[in-house]
């Protein structure tokens, strides 16, 4: 088993690509912690895999404290992350960017920040950070989605290179369109969507939360020992295109 006797700490695990990875990290005989604002699907994730689960907004200082809270975290995964209706940026307010960059951008830095020297202590560790397609280019969601992706992949590289001799790795995956609740999350921003549509028909058929939980594994795994700062597509080539 690729995550035998690992501590894997999971956000975002309530519903599609989390839930997908703890599934499969715990199939993988990793012992999970979850953590979701989604407290009732949180709590059948956690009922399913005989998980602890932490219920709460990430961007809580003591929700952080309390999913971190523990002897030792083999790896983390910042999954956790909410769209931005596809808003061009002039129509972006300061409360959209604010709630978009403290829950995709923010609480992944601060729950890096806050795991890193336990992770030192244990001699290593594993962060995997769920990037984007928007992570890459201007053109897959709106400003603040794409400036916050755009900042998570920075960061993963930034801990790569700092701590990399450490025995700390942090890498991502880059999920492309992939089937879940993610955009039936509040009504799409009209000048947005009339942009998006004119390329819908270029993106490769949907891809699945399973399929991103597998490339999180491998990543999250000994596995990938000398992969560091690498950005992982799943996205069935929409980036090559
Ligand atoms: N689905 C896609 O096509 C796609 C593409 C690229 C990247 N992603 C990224 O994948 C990750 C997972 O997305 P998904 O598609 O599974 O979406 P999802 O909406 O199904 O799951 C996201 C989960 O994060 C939780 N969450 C949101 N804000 C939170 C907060 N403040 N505190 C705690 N939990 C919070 C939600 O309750 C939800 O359970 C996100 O980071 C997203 O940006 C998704």
């Amino acid at each position: 088993m690729m995550l035998e006797g690992k501590t894997c700490v999971i956000t975002g695990a309530a519903n599609g690509i989390g839930r997908a990875m703890a599934r499969l990290f715990a199939a993988e005989g990793a012992t999970v912690v979850i953590a979701d604002l989604d407290e009732g699907r949180l709590g059948k994730v956690a009922a399913e895999l005989s998980c602890e689960a932490i219920a709460g907004d990430l961007t809580d200082p003591a929700i952080q404290a309390a999913l971190l809270d523990r002897e030792r975290v083999d790896a983390l995964i910042n999954n956790a992350g909410i769209l931005d209706s596809l808003t061009p940026a002039a129509d972006v307010s300061d409360e959209l960017w604010d709630r978009v960059m403290g829950v995709n951008l923010t609480s992944p830095f601060q729950l890096s920040r806050a795991v890193l020297p336990k992770m030192i202590e244990a001699g290593g560790g594993a962060i995997v950070n769920t990037c984007s397609a928007a992570s890459l280019t201007g053109g897959r969601a709106g400003a603040a989605y794409t400036a916050s992706k755009h900042g998570l992949l920075g960061l993963t590289r930034a801990i790569a290179w700092y701590y990399g001799d450490q025995g700390i790795r942090c890498n991502a995956v880059a999920p492309g369109a992939i089937q879940t609740k993610i955009g039936m999350r509040g009504m799409p921003h009209e000048g947005g969507m009339s942009k998006y549509s004119n390329y819908f028909q270029t993106i490769p058929p949907m891809g699945k939360s399973a399929e991103v939980a597998q490339a999180a594994c491998f990543l999250a795994s000994d596995r990938a020992s000398y992969i560091n700062g690498e950005v992982l597509s799943v996205d069935g080539g929409w980036n090559a295109y």
